[in-house]
């Protein structure tokens, strides 16, 4: 039995998630916060469970007076696959045919066709595709 349980997180005005064509969810927390920001999820995407996108905390750090944590857009390009309990925070943008692994933390941009894994993420292998298709 497939695990399904999807929480679309709508914070603040204006703000958008926008899911391409032949994408697959299994499990996602996509919240989105801060005025007008939005999550992109780019055609053929495929998306695991337990599945966290933040535009942003929800909540101020201050510093010296000043708002430290500004929201930011998440966009996932095409043919991103994100394994479970991934956790994608605000301003990443991930390149297409990368793989994100078990439950790691993506806090910086991801280049096309690598794989990434860790707390927060980074490439361990370059040059990399993926299909859905299981090569029995
Ligand atoms: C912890 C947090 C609030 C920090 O936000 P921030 O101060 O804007 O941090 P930045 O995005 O500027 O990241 C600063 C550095 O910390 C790292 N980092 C950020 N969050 C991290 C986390 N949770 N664990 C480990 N490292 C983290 C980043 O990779 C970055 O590393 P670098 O300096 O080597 O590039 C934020 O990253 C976070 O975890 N947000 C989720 C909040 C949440 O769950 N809210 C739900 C409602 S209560």
């Amino acid at each position: 039995m497939p695990y399904s349980r999807h929480i679309l997180w709508i914070e603040d005005s204006d703000n958008s998630i926008i899911i391409s064509d032949n994408v697959t969810i299994e499990g996602a927390h996509i919240a989105v916060t801060g005025k007008g920001k939005k999550v992109t999820i780019g055609n053929d995407c495929m998306i695991s469970y337990d599945v966290t996108f933040r535009t942003g905390d929800s909540h101020a750090i201050i510093q010296n007076g000043k708002k430290i944590n500004d929201e930011k857009d998440i966009e996932l390009s095409e043919h991103i696959w994100t394994g479970q309990g991934v956790t994608i925070l605000k301003g990443v943008h991930i390149a297409s045919n990368s793989i994100v692994g078990n439950g790691s933390l993506v806090t910086h941009d991801i280049e096309s066709n690598t794989l990434n894994v860790g707390f927060p993420s980074h490439v361990i292998k370059n040059n990399i595709n993926w299909s859905r298709q299981r090569f029995l």
